[in-house]
């Protein structure tokens, strides 16, 4: 049987720094589990648009629907802010998420033991903590129309649309309570009803999804913006976030700060499935290009290679290898391994981005 195909669009600024380590992680595989990938590589973003004059050509686009599975860096940077926005760095990333449809977008935030002092929180609002925020990925207001800027009187004004179709909440909903089932079996929905249509009518679909579908997992729904306040105030209290694409957006990077650093957030795009049963796949650091510390070895590659654990195990059905994967930066972590986001008052081992990569290799050697 063929090997199993990734594609990986390593991006912009830090993208290609941290995915220099994924590739170790992924050769290391190969070599010592047998468990060999067909990898290719091209160029999204300003990496794509200096080479082709767009964000992602389409030959690119055409191979991402073909792989099993997309591993993307970042995307963006101050030199693209000039472009127009048709095609902007970020254009490139949209474009596939759209046409791959990738509705679920899965951001774990989990807090290792070790960084649990490190969190802007207190300890014990922390430590622990195990939470799924899924986004909705492919509408809302990202992609409804009409958008744009217009004039009229003599004036701007700019436009987007939040529009969502019952189906699309539908889907979300199935995917956020089919994982709530294999975790803590509770589903928090946020939206604001209390002042968007898109949003009473997110709520009455959920409710409905959960009542004909799964009665048994434990649903409540809250405004979004209590949503951030109690995300930081007891994270704790959620399983299973389900929300729209703006609000999942913004949740997910304030979730970051939970786990320490968005340098530790990974996240799973996922479409329906393929005619292989497994779901059309991208996956992606929550973090973007950072452009105020790229070029100097600074980055932190754990979201990025997380997101490579994420891969293993919802595209290639390689869950324990994914676990092995997930203890091993554990390891690095509870050792004291510490890239420059992760340093904090109490010490530890200052180390690159590609230092870093070498440690969890040398624990992935140490768990055989
Ligand atoms: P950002 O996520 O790039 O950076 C925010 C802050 O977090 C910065 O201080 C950065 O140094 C830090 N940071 C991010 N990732 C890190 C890592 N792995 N290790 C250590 N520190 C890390 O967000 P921004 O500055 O708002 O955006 C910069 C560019 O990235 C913009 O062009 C934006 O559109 C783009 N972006 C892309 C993606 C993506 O490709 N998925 C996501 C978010 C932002
Ligand atoms: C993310 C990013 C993207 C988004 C941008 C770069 C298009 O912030 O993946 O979180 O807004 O979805
Ligand atoms: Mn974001």
């Amino acid at each position: 049987m063929a090997n199993p195909s990734i594609l990986i669009l390593p991006g912009d600024g830090i993208g290609p720094e941290v995915m220099a380590e994924v590739k170790k992680i992924i050769s290391w595989y190969g070599d010592k589990r047998e468990l060999a990938f067909d990898v290719s590589e091209d160029l999204v973003g300003g990496a794509a648009y200096d080479v082709h004059g767009v964000p992602l050509a389409d030959e690119t686009m055409a191979k991402a629907q073909e792989v099993d599975a997309v591993l993307l860096g970042a995307v963006g940077g101050p030199k693209y802010d000039v472009l127009d926005f048709s095609v902007k760095p970020e254009r490139g990333l949209l474009r596939l998420r759209k046409e791959m449809d990738l509705f679920a977008n899965l951001r774990p935030a989990q807090c290792f033991d070790a960084l649990a002092d490190f969190s802007s929180l207190k300890k014990d609002v922390v430590a622990g903590l195990d939470i799924m925020i899924v986004r909705e990925l492919t509408s809302g207001v990202y992609f409804g129309t009409p958008r744009g800027i217009f004039e009229e009187n003599g004036e701007r004004y700019g436009v987007n649309t939040q529009r969502y179709t019952e189906s699309e909440i539908e889907r979300v909903a199935r995917s956020a309570f089919e994982l709530a089932k294999r975790r803590g079996n509770k589903v928090c929905s946020m939206e604001k009803a209390n002042v968007m249509e898109s949003g009473i009518l997110w709520r009455e679909v959920v409710q409905r999804v959960h009542d004909e579908e799964y009665p048994e997992v434990e649903l409540s729904h809250m405004y979004a913006d209590n949503g951030a306040m109690q995300l930081v105030r007891w994270p704790k209290q959620f399983d299973v976030i389900v929300t729209d694409n703006l609000f999942g957006d913004i949740l997910s990077d304030c979730a970051a700060m939970l786990t320490g650093s968005l340098g530790m957030l990974p996240s799973a795009s996922l479409g329906a499935p393929m005619e292989n049963g497994r779901p059309k796949a991208m996956y992606e650091p929550v973090h973007g290009s950072a452009p105020d510390i790229a070029g100097q070895g600074k980055a932190n590659p754990i979201a990025c290679i997380l997101s490579f654990a994420m891969a293993l195990r919802y595209s290639f059905d390689q869950g324990d290898e994914a676990t092995r994967l997930e203890q091993a930066i554990e390891k690095v972590l509870a050792d004291g391994v510490r890239t420059a986001d992760l340093m904090g008052p109490e010490g530890g081992t200052p180390v690159s981005t590609a230092e870093m990569g070498d440690k969890i290799i040398a624990a992935l050697d140490a768990s055989l």
